[in-house]
């Protein structure tokens, strides 16, 4: 016998992309260079020399692509914006084309009944900024502002729903510490702590902006937090845990929610010698105050768990070295090589919730990575998907049950796309995509979840 999960009659059930990893068109009309062009195009620095040039080609293909989210039935739909599409030089000039492909996708989605969130901010950063020192040089703020100012009054009087940056702690560490993604920099940490404080005093200061262009709106931010777990209960890997932790989530949320930069996250980077000063200059009087401006909601991006483990020979070292995660087995794994592990997104929303007390959530991304394609009968069965969203789906009911304020989830993604420094080569989508021909084809996950949406609900045993 199957029982229905209901969920409250107005969650908003959607799914999620970005700009670089589906709308191709890297030059059309007017757009200029981001920092995802120019690394893309840098050869070694994206898997296979693949690039988000064509990627899905949504540039072109918008319309098709909304009566397809339509067909499955999504209340709502998150993007983001480009942000050189609309300021090639970052700052200064706007390309009314770019304004316009944007209006035009609004006009679809709302036609279509669905509700767009927008992200201002997710990654693709336009290059003549990165000339001048990107996110580490202040003046970038400003520029953002700028560029929130100019969408915002463009689509404010019909988009309602607004998150400025999307996973500040990637844009900064695996920008400038592990240096997989744009602009490709290696251990430098100054410059990744600048970068993630110049994110939070950016999206602050355009809270307002975007408030008075789009009354009635809601805002906030996406905050990407796994859930991690020491290895065991020794002091080594408990310390590694906490250090992990409060690098990745607790260095943002703490100072978005009014607690400053958490001081042991600092000493223990002086201590390592990963920082020369526990004072950072680059905060500058009344920042911190600034950056604890209240939002509408935060959105969480939650794919999997990390297990830590303190690298350190002895007990009595005590300090962490490295920390990484535990050997593999083969079932409970995407193929992004992250652990399934559905109950940690029950953890990481009470504590945004009951710690934090975030007002609203939404999960902003979730979903996997498994490679299955059209099979003899020309259907994709990615039953592997299927578990995994329906296991996800199950915590967040539990946790509307609670009393988390969970509001709607947005699957990642709605279709293939360029994952980054992985290229092509990891499929997330609820959507098929033939990269060559640019044929759609909807996945078995994708009509198991029309069949939620329509039911407001995730069938279970
Ligand atoms: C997140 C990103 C998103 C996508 C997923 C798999 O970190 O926000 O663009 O790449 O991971």
């Amino acid at each position: 016998m199957s029982n229905l999960l209901k969920f409250p009659d107005q969650f908003l059930w959607g799914a999620a992309t970005a700009s670089y990893q589906i709308e191709g068109a890297w030059q059309a009309d007017g757009k200029g260079e981001s920092v995802w062009d120019r690394l893309a195009h840098t050869p070694g620095k994206v898997l296979n020399g693949d690039s988000g040039d064509v990627a899905c080609d949504h540039y072109h293909r918008y319309q098709e692509d909304v009566r397809m989210m339509k067909d499955l039935g999504l209340k709502s739909y998150r993007f983001s914006i480009s942000w050189p599409r609309i300021l090639p030089q970052g700052r200064g000039a706007v390309n009314q084309a770019g304004l316009d492909f944007y209006s035009s996708l609004v006009d679809e989605l709302l036609a279509a009944g669905i509700t767009p969130f927008v992200t201002l901010f997710h990654w693709d950063l336009p290059q003549a900024l990165q000339d001048e020192g990107g996110w580490t040089n202040r003046s970038t703020v400003e520029a953002f502002l700028e560029y929130a100012d100019v969408v915002t009054q463009a689509l404010g009087d019909r988009v309602k729903n607004w998150m400025t940056h999307n996973e500040p702690s990637v844009v900064a560490y695996l920008g400038y510490l592990i240096g997989q993604h744009a602009p490709g920099i290696q251990d430098d940490m100054l410059s990744a702590l600048t970068v993630g404080h110049h994110l939070l005093v950016s999206h602050a200061k355009a809270l307002p902006i975007i408030r008075k262009n789009s009354p009635g709106c809601e805002a906030g931010i996406v905050i990407n937090a796994n859930f991690t777990q020491p290895a065991s209960r020794s002091r080594a890997d408990l310390l590694a845990q906490r250090e992990l932790d409060g690098l990745w989530v607790r260095w943002f949320m703490d100072p978005l929610h009014g607690r400053g930069y958490p001081t042991d996250v600092l000493t223990g980077l002086v201590r390592e010698e990963k920082l020369a000063s526990p004072h950072l200059r680059f905060i500058l009087p009344g920042d911190l105050e600034l950056i604890a401006e209240p939002m509408d909601f935060v959105g969480l991006n939650f794919y999997n768990r990390d297990v830590i483990r303190s690298e350190s020979v002895s007990e009595e070292e005590n300090l962490p070295q490295t920390v990484f995660s535990q050997p593999k087995d083969d079932t409970n794994w995407t193929e992004m090589g992250w652990e399934i592990y559905p109950q940690g997104l029950l953890q990481v929303l009470g504590r945004f919730h009951f710690e934090y007390q975030v007002p609203k959530i939404y999960i902003a991304e979730n979903g996997a990575s498994f490679s299955d394609g059209p099979g003899v009968d020309g259907r994709v069965h990615d039953e592997r998907r299927i578990a995994y969203l329906r296991e996800h789906f199950k915590v967040a009911h539990q946790a509307i049950q609670i009393g988390i304020p969970l509001a709607g989830y947005f699957v990642w993604s709605l279709m293939d796309n360029f994952e980054w420094a992985l290229g092509n080569s990891q499929r997330f989508g609820l959507v098929w995509i033939d990269f060559e021909t640019q044929e759609r084809i909807l996945k078995d996950s994708a009509l198991w979840y029309r069949q939620v949406i329509r039911q407001n609900g995730v069938a279970v045993e």
